[in-house]
C-alpha cells in the first residue's frame, strides 16, 4: 500500500482527459495535477525548451511527494520521457506506448492515422513505436497545430472549432480505419473528430490507454492506495488562470475541483 497521490503533468488542460479516465478506472487513487497553461502550447516549441519546462513540472510534482508521475502529454513524452524515467526512482509513465499498442490492436486494414502537435509529429515517435512492434503497419501522421489553442480557450463546440477540425483532418478522412488522438487535448474534441472521420473509424485515446498501464504498475509495485483511506483530496495547479482551468476541469470531470494558481 502507498497512500501518496499520483502526479500528472501537461502543458495545460489536456492531461485532464487522462485524469478523467483514472477517476473512472481507479477511483481510489488521489491526484495531484499541474498544467502549464501559461506556456501552452508546447507543440510548436523547440525540444530543448519543452525539456526544460517538463522538468520544471516534474520537480514541482516531486515537492508534493507523489508515488508515481504520469506525463499526460504526448509532446513532453516524445521529447523527455526516457530521460525522466532514467533519473527518477519512482515509476514514470508516458502516453505514447499505450496509444501505439492500442492502435495495433484496433486496426484491421493496417492503416493507422496519428494526429498530434507539430513536435509529436516531427519526432515521428508513433510511427517508430508502432513499426517496432508490428512492421507491416502503415502509419500516416498529421500535425494539428490549431487544436490545442482552441481547447485551452474552452472553444470545444463552436462553429470555428468545427470548421478548423474539418479542414485539418480532411487529408486523413477515408484513408485509415484507426486514428490515434496523439495529444491529450484532442479527446475534448472527440465528437467533432469522430464526425469528420466517420463512424467506422476507431479513435484511440492515448491517455485513456495509459491508465491501464498505471493500474498494472500500481499492482506490480504494490503501491495501490488503501481503500480504507476514504478522503480523497485531489489538487490541481495551473500556471495561468485558476478560474478558467476550473471551468474546463469541472465540465470535463463532472465534479467541483480545487485549483490553485502557481508560478514556476
Ligand atoms: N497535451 C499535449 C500533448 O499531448 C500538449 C499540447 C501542446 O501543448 O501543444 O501533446
Amino acid at each position: 500500500m502507498d497512500n501518496r497521490p499520483i502526479g500528472f503533468l501537461d502543458s495545460g488542460v489536456g492531461g485532464l482527459t487522462v485524469v478523467r479516465e483514472l477517476m473512472r478506472q481507479l477511483p481510489h487513487e488521489e491526484v495531484i495535477y499541474i498544467g502549464d497553461s501559461a506556456r501552452a502550447p508546447y507543440g510548436p516549441r523547440p525540444a530543448e525548451q519543452i525539456r526544460d519546462y517538463t522538468w520544471q513540472l516534474v520537480n514541482f510534482l516531486l515537492t508534493k511527494d507523489v508515488k508515481m508521475i504520469v506525463i499526460a502529454c504526448n509532446t513532453a513524452t516524445a521529447v523527455v520521457w526516457e530521460e525522466i524515467k532514467e533519473k527518477l526512482d519512482i515509476p514514470v509513465l508516458g502516453v505514447i506506448l499505450p496509444g501505439a499498442s492500442a492502435a495495433i490492436k484496433s486496426t484491421h486494414s493496417g492503416k493507422i492515422g496519428v494526429i498530434g502537435t507539430p513536435m509529436t509529429v516531427t519526432s515521428d515517435i508513433y510511427r517508430k513505436k508502432i513499426e517496432a512492434l508490428s512492421p507491416e503497419m502503415e502509419v500516416s501522421s498529421l500535425a494539428c497545430p490549431k487544436f490545442v489553442p482552441l481547447v485551452e480557450s474552452n472553444e470545444l463546440t463552436s462553429s470555428v472549432t468545427k470548421k478548423v477540425v474539418y479542414e485539418t483532418l480532411l487529408p486523413l478522412a477515408g484513408k485509415v480505419d484507426t486514428l490515434v488522438l496523439g495529444c491529450t487535448h484532442y479527446p475534448l474534441l472527440r465528437s467533432i473528430i469522430q464526425n469528420v472521420m466517420g463512424p467506422d473509424v476507431k479513435l484511440i485515446d492515448s491517455g485513456a490507454e495509459c491508465v491501464r498501464d498505471i493500474s498494472v504498475l500500481l499492482n506490480y509495485f504494490e503501491i495501490n492506495r488503501s481503500r480504507e483511506e476514504q478522503t480523497l483530496q485531489h489538487r490541481f495547479y495551473t500556471t495561468a488562470s485558476a478560474k478558467s482551468f476550473a471551468e474546463i476541469a469541472e465540465h470535463w470531470l463532472g465534479q467541483k475541483v480545487s485549483v490553485e494558481h502557481i508560478d514556476l
